[in-house]
C-alpha cells in the first residue's frame, strides 16, 4: 500500500517530468506555469488511493490521475478569470500575469490535454472510465455556471447552494474516486459507494474552501481572502447568515450587499463581523463535520479489507483541518 505522502510524490514527479516546450510558448508556458505550481494533488491521489484499495498495481493509473489533475487546473484557470481573481497557490493567476484571452486559450488546451493522458490509459473499463470523466467535466460546468448565476440573485436556499457545489467540486473529488476503483477493477457497488463517499468529502471540501475564504491565511492559503464577500458569492455562510441575521444587522448586511461602488477592505471587514456576531464558523464547522462523518459511513461500508482504508480514512481527516 502506497501512503498519500508517496502518492503525492509519485503525481508530482509526473509532471515535472512532462513540462511540454512548444511553440508558441505564450500558449504553453502558462500551463507548465500552473501545473507546476504545486497544489494539494488532491484529486489524482484520490484516483490512485482507490486503484490501491484494490489493486497492489498503480501504474496504469497514473496517466488519467495525471489527466485529472490537468482538468482540475484547467477548471482553475476559468474561474480566476470568472472570480476576477488575482492570486492562486500563491502566485499571480495566468489572467493577470499574462491576459485573459491567455488564459482562455491555454485553459482550452490544457481541457484536451487532459483527455491525451486518459487515451493513454491501458484498462478494461476504459469506456466506462472516460464515460465518468466525461460526465464529471460537464457536471463541474453546470455548477459553475449556478455559482455565477447565485451571485445576481438576492435569494438562494440551502439546498440550492448544496447542488451547485456539489457540482462544481464534489462530483470531481467523487469522479476521482470512481475512477480510481475502475482502475482498480473492484465491483459496481464498490466503484458507486467510493462516489458517494467522495461525495460527501467533497462537500466538505468546498464548504471548507468558503470557511477559509473567509478565515483563512493568505500565504497559507494562496488564495486572496474575501473574494467571495466581494463577490456577493452565496456561500453557506452568507445564506446562513442572511437566515439568522434580524433587525439592524439584516439592514447593514442587505446593505453590504447591494452597495455599488465600495472600498474592498471596508466590505470584507464588514460582512466578516457579520459573521462572527451570528456564529457562522460554528455552523459551518458543523456543517463541515456531518458531511465527513457520512463520508466515513459510505468507506466503511466498501468491501475491502479495512487495513486498506486506512489511508482513505487519515486523508479525510486532513480534509476537515486543512488550512490550505
Ligand atoms: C480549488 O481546489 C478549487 C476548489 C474546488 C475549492 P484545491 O483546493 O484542490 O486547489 P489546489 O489544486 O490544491 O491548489
Ligand atoms: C471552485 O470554486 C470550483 C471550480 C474551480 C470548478 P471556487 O471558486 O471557490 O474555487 P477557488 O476558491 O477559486 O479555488
Ligand atoms: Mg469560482
Ligand atoms: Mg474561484
Ligand atoms: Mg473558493
Amino acid at each position: 500500500m502506497y501512503d498519500i505522502k508517496e502518492l503525492q510524490r509519485i503525481v508530482n514527479e509526473t509532471i515535472v517530468n512532462e513540462t511540454i516546450g512548444r511553440e508558441p510558448f505564450s500558449l504553453y508556458d502558462p500551463i507548465n506555469y500552473t501545473l507546476q505550481s504545486g497544489g494539494k494533488r488532491i484529486r489524482p491521489v484520490l484516483v490512485l488511493m482507490a486503484c490501491n484499495l484494490f489493486s497492489d498495481e498503480i501504474k496504469h493509473a497514473i496517466r488519467p490521475a495525471i489527466g485529472l489533475e490537468i482538468f482540475h487546473n484547467f477548471t482553475l484557470l476559468h474561474d480566476d478569470i470568472m472570480d476576477h481573481a488575482d492570486i492562486r497557490r500563491g502566485n499571480l493567476t495566468v489572467h493577470k500575469k499574462w491576459n485573459e484571452n491567455t488564459a482562455i486559450l491555454s485553459g482550452d488546451a490544457m481541457f484536451i490535454k487532459a483527455y491525451e493522458y486518459f487515451l493513454d490509459c491501458e484498462s478494461p473499463n476504459f469506456r466506462d472510465i472516460l464515460k465518468v470523466f466525461n460526465i464529471t467535466a460537464l457536471e463541474v460546468c453546470e455548477g459553475q455556471q449556478y455559482d455565477m448565476e447565485f451571485e445576481e440573485r438576492e435569494n438562494v436556499a440551502e439546498k440550492e447552494y448544496l447542488r451547485m457545489i456539489e457540482l462544481k467540486t464534489s462530483v470531481l473529488l467523487a469522479g476521482a474516486l470512481k475512477i480510481g476503483a475502475l482502475l482498480g477493477e473492484t465491483s459496481e457497488s464498490n466503484a458507486n459507494l467510493l462516489y458517494e463517499f467522495g461525495k460527501n468529502i467533497g462537500l466538505a471540501f468546498q464548504l471548507q474552501d468558503d470557511y477559509l475564504d473567509v478565515y483563512g491565511n493568505v500565504d497559507v492559503f494562496g488564495k486572496q481572502i474575501g473574494g467571495d464577500i466581494v463577490a456577493n458569492k452565496k456561500t453557506f455562510m452568507l445564506i446562513k447568515a442572511l437566515e439568522l441575521a434580524k433587525g439592524d444587522i439584516k439592514d447593514e448586511l442587505m446593505d453590504l450587499l447591494k452597495q455599488q461602488s465600495f472600498d474592498r477592505d471596508t466590505k470584507v471587514t464588514d460582512v466578516t463581523n457579520i459573521f462572527n456576531r451570528l456564529g457562522i464558523q460554528d455552523i459551518v464547522k458543523q456543517k463541515i463535520k456531518n458531511y465527513n462523518n457520512n463520508a466515513l459511513n459510505f468507506l466503511s461500508q466498501v468491501s475491502v479489507d479495512e487495513n486498506r482504508k486506512s489511508e482513505l480514512n487519515k486523508l479525510t481527516e486532513n480534509l476537515i483541518k486543512r488550512e490550505s
